[in-house]
């Protein structure tokens, strides 16, 4: 290292004549947040060690001196001892400077045929790699909840809704395997966007590979990477894996926001379709009937950062040319944002789920409401052989008689009925209750409680693989 003007000490500072100005030294280092990759930048020297030893660029002792000293450090910064320097900029410089620190000339070894570039570049992508391997867990335990409610509740009977206004009669646990399919194609999005992570960009160096002798098979190999990147310009400069997956997240999001509002919507006193468990609410200072639903409530408001995170990466990246520039070190704070936030808004709804109560009588009472039977009505007319246009039109007329005289179509005598179309008979009532309609969809993806039931079974032999 070079000191400059008996101020503080640079590993590039050989070339400079000044040393850095205070505020900037503040303003370009990123220590601050990036000291969360340590674990994984110590994975990637040692393997880069490792790798370097092999090809005879280091000895085997000193390939063991740099293991035993990165080992120690990691001990020291998981014990919370080692002393994180502003002046050394990032985790990679504070790192090799304590290595030196420890190890003395052998230290300043380990960055033979690397570059800060491609070590960052490593560094994220297997913190990312393991931190998506913890957010499918996550995920497939939220999946298993729904699949397990849907079982319990395929019975239950509650208005299904288009425009928020009644449409026909639902099973519950066909609402919520409906939920289960948005996290199915999120899950399989995340183990998609994890093969374009668990690509290797060691051995770039800083933008154009490097004159040592590499094995970069090898080091991916150590590191358990599918393979090495295999252009060296954009090894370091490409974090589209990074959008991807916070595209991933964003899609995540908006699906959790769906559920937030329809469960904020159904715990309401006006709905009154659920009870959220009181540990997962909270209530309010001033109202002492208030029993909010805080927890959906702020999932809702978050999926609204990550997509914010999604848009400051795509943002980030736009126009960068090739191949690394200091933008690149404003990745960070977002991912990072994105993976904490997504991993709680999972933690939280997987807890949840399965602990929601369910107001049976309460949804079977709303899907009275609302004329939900009159679709089943007109088919019944079209079976006894009318045009599907004329069963509409004479359903509409008997709907428009229910709301004068306050019935559901179920709630009207056959003669009643019968004034609308002759061809009514007693074997209507099969077709108006509410468990008709729903029996009547039994197909695949359909409603009814058989299928719901073989449906939960499919989904949950599916996450019994995992
Ligand atoms: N802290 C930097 C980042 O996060 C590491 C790479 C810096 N490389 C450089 N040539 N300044 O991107």
């Amino acid at each position: 290292m070079s000191k400059v003007d008996g101020k503080a000490e640079k590993p590039w500072g050989g070339r400079f004549s000044e040393a850095t100005d205070a505020f900037v030294e503040q303003f370009t280092a990123s220590v601050d947040f990036d000291q969360r990759l340590y674990y994984h930048d110590i994975q990637g020297s040692i393997a880069h060690a490792t790798m370097l030893a092999e090809v005879g660029v280091l000895s085997d002792a000193e390939q063991q001196q740099i293991i035993e000293g990165l080992e120690a450090i990691r001990e020291e910064i998981q014990a919370g001892e080692f002393r994180w320097s502003v002046t050394l900029e990032d985790v990679h410089m504070n790192i090799e400077a304590r290595l030196t620190e420890k190890i003395g000339l052998t230290g300043k070894k380990l960055h033979t045929g690397r570059s800060r570039n491609d070590q960052v570049a490593t560094d994220i992508r297997l913190y990312l790699r393991d931190e998506i391997d913890l957010i499918a867990n996550e995920l497939t335990r939220l999946q298993k909840g729904l699949a397990d409610l849907a079982q319990r509740e395929a019975d239950t009977i509650m208005p299904g809704f288009t425009h928020l206004q009644t449409a026909q009669p639902v099973t519950f646990g066909h609402h919520v395997l409906a939920w289960n399919e948005m996290l199915q194609r999120d899950y399989e999005r995340l183990l998609d966007c994890r093969k374009r992570v668990n690509i290797m960009p060691l051995g770039a160096a800083a933008l154009a590979g490097t004159t040592y002798p590499i094995d970069r098979e090898m080091t991916a190999r150590l590191l358990g990477f599918d393979r090495p990147s295999v252009n060296s310009l954009d090894s370091v400069s490409d974090r589209d894996f990074a959008i991807e997956f916070c595209a991933f997240a964003s899609l995540l999001m908006t699906h959790l926001s769906r559920y937030s509002e329809e469960l904020i919507l159904w715990a309401s006193a006006q709905f009154d379709f659920i009870d959220l468990p009181d540990r997962f609410c909270t209530g309010s200072s001033i109202m002492p009937q208030k029993k909010n639903p805080d927890v959906p409530e702020l999932v809702r408001g978050k999926a609204g950062r990550v997509t914010g995170h999604l848009m400051s990466l795509l943002m980030l990246m736009k126009a960068q040319p090739l191949a690394y520039n200091k933008d690149n070190q404003e990745d960070k704070e977002p991912l990072f944002d994105v993976i904490d936030t997504v991993k709680a808004c999972l933690r939280a709804y997987a807890d949840m789920v399965p602990a929601i109560e369910v107001k049976a009588d309460n949804m079977r009472d709303a899907a009275l409401k609302g004329f939900s039977t009159a679709t089943d009505l007109a088919d019944y007319l079209v079976v006894k052989g009318l045009a599907f246009r004329d069963a509409h039109e004479v359903v509409g007329k008997a709907v428009g008689y229910g709301v004068k005289e306050s019935k559901d179509l179920s709630e009207m005598t056959l003669a009643e009925l019968q004034n609308f179309s002759k061809v009514i008979s007693e074997d209507v009532f099969d077709v108006l209750t509410l468990e008709g309609s729903v029996n009547a969809r039994d197909h695949l993806g359909g409603t009814a409680p058989a299928q719901v039931k073989a449906a939960s079974e499919r989904v949950q032999a599916l996450l019994a693989e995992r």
